[in-house]
């Protein structure tokens, strides 16, 4: 196959290549591929001639999303609706990479594909309009929502834990938001694995289980041996010593209930923290 990834720079972007091994991987890199400008999509897309298009970019800076939702919008849900309508038009299939801040986080249990999203902020209602752009437009498409994506490329959770680790001797971290970590080249496996299959429609893939903050910062101090003692504290606590502009889902996990249909699971969060922290020494 020919695959045209977007984000290719980024967390997700980074893993295709060693998971699509054997296929022709064509990244949309900025600036000759930008989200905002349909032109630079269409060319991109229509140049490349490819058989499946991964939309991995997004603007993903919460908060930042919350201070600009005009980026958001145009970004998320308008640059989504370039990409599909280029894909659709050059006869590839589309993966849109979506998120579990689509939902409000109040089910108090894991979100079905099928469950009503109700965003509580910028960046998941933009990123919901884009689910949306792409399902109106492209009948070929695999709509993957994931969550608390961590890599050795770019920002994550995980490397933030570890820098402030090394810096402190405590660390206070929220008890009362959850959701699955997610490994992002056990999600470009998973891809990869759907994407074999032309059954089109939406999809959960997060590493397998759930945890607070907390748990998953504690976790990563202990795998990575050091001495910094985690404490948990409440949202309201830490957000009135730091304001945050976004409202996050106090349990935005997602169950995945239509790829294990078709026998694609993750391993558990855990394992893949393991994993990434011995192979890679941050
Ligand atoms: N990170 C998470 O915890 C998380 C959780 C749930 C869902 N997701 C979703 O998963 C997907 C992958 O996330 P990620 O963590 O891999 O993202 P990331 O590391 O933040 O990378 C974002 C990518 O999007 C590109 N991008 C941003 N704005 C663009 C624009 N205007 N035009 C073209 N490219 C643009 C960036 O390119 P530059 O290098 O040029 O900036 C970068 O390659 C996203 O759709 C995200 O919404 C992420």
């Amino acid at each position: 196959m020919r695959i045209f990834v977007t984000g290719a720079t980024g967390q997700l972007g980074h893993e295709i290549p060693s998971a699509f091994a054997g296929h022709d991987i064509i990244p949309g890199i900025r600036p000759s591929f930008d989200l905002v400008d349909e032109r630079s999509v269409r060319s991109a897309i229509e140049a490349a001639g490819p058989d499946l298009v991964i939309h991995a970019a997004a603007y993903t800076d919460v908060d930042g999303c919350e201070g600009d939702p005009e980026r958001a919008f145009r970004v998320n849900a308008l640059g989504t609706r370039y990409v599909a309508l280029a894909a659709r038009d050059v006869g590839a299939a589309l993966v849109v990479v979506s998120t579990d801040y689509v939902f409000d986080g109040t089910k108090g249990e894991p979100y079905l594909e099928w469950d009503e999203p109700r965003p509580l902020n910028i960046y998941g209602r933009s990123k919901l309009a884009g689910e949306r752009e792409a399902l109106m437009l492209h009948g070929r498409c695999y709509i993957v929502r994931t969550s608390w994506v961590f890599s050795p490329n770019g920002r994550n959770f995980v490397k933030t834990m570890l820098r402030l680790g090394r810096e402190r001797t405590a660390l206070q971290v929220v008890d009362d938001e959850r959701s699955s970590p997610t490994l992002a080249g056990d999600l470009a496996g998973a891809i990869a694995r759907l994407v074999a299959r032309p059954v089109y429609g939406i999809y959960h893939l997060s590493n397998a289980g759930s945890c607070s903050r907390y748990e998953f910062a504690r976790e990563t101090i202990q795998l990575a041996g050091l001495p910094t003692v985690v404490t948990p504290v409440s949202t309201a606590e830490y957000v009135a010593r730091n304001p945050l502009p976004a409202r996050r889902p106090a349990n935005s996990t997602l169950r995945n209930l239509a790829g294990a249909a078709l026998g694609i699971e993750l391993p558990p969060w855990r394992d893949a923290l393991r994993r990434f922290l011995e192979t890679h020494h941050l």
